[in-house]
């Protein structure tokens, strides 16, 4: 799953090539933008469980993505990558889209971003939207009735698919309880080795 590049200060994870710290692009942006202040400041390990996921059940070819929560794209970077999935990356914070853009053009996609909270995303932006993904996005009570209300429009409005990984906070088994019972959710354990250990549970809702 991951590699070591050639270039000095990459690795590539499922496919897509990331900068590390010491990358001097990304130590250029850390100099010269904001920081991320909504813990959306690297890749987190559930977005290592969603890639996974992906690769194991791809998207139909050219899929409209909304990635939620989405810091720096690792997994909306993924789907525009290996499933020329048209991808929209939604953030509260948009301190976190160059980091995002950066890797994009390292990979050679383009990604649109939304800075948009949860809560404001509304049923007309959800319309032609064929898959949601998220991942580590479920950490505060209050983001798990935001990201249930938010599902809740987003199956009215017909998104198909929706996946959500999470590294086992209890606000997230607040969110996939409550998406077991209204929409036939599945809550998963979800574990991978590399490109490095990362578990936890995936809630997958299938809205066909
Ligand atoms: C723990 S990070 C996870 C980032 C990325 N998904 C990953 O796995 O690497 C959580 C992200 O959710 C964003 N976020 C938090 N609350 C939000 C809200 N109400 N609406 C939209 N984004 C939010 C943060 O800005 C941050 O980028």
């Amino acid at each position: 799953m991951t590699e070591n590049s050639n270039e000095k200060n990459t690795r590539t994870a499922f496919g897509v090539k990331i900068l590390s710290s010491q990358h001097k692009e990304i130590r250029h942006l850390k100099r010269h933008e904001d920081a991320p202040s909504i813990h959306g400041n690297k890749f987190w390990g559930s977005s290592y469980l969603l890639m996974d996921f992906l690769q194991n059940n791809p998207p139909a070819e050219g899929y409209k993505v909304l990635e939620l929560g989405c810091g720096w794209g690792l997994a909306g970077i993924h789907c525009a990558k290996f499933y020329q999935s048209n991808v929209i990356a939604v953030d509260a914070d948009g301190a976190v889209f160059p980091y995002l853009q950066l890797h994009a053009k390292h990979n050679d996609v383009t990604i649109e971003t939304w800075e948009q909270r949860f809560e404001d995303i509304d049923p007309q932006q959800l319309a032609d939207i064929d898959m949601i993904i998220a991942s580590d996005v479920c950490f505060w009570d209050e983001l798990a009735e935001a990201l249930y209300q938010l599902i809740k429009r987003a199956c009215k409005a017909g998104v198909s698919r929706i996946v959500v990984t999470d590294p086992e906070r209890p606000p997230f088994f607040d969110l996939a309880n409550r998406c077991m019972d209204e929409f036939y959710g599945e809550l998963f354990q979800w574990d991978v080795d590399e490109p490095r250990r990362a578990s936890g549970c995936l809630l997958l809702i299938e809205n066909a």
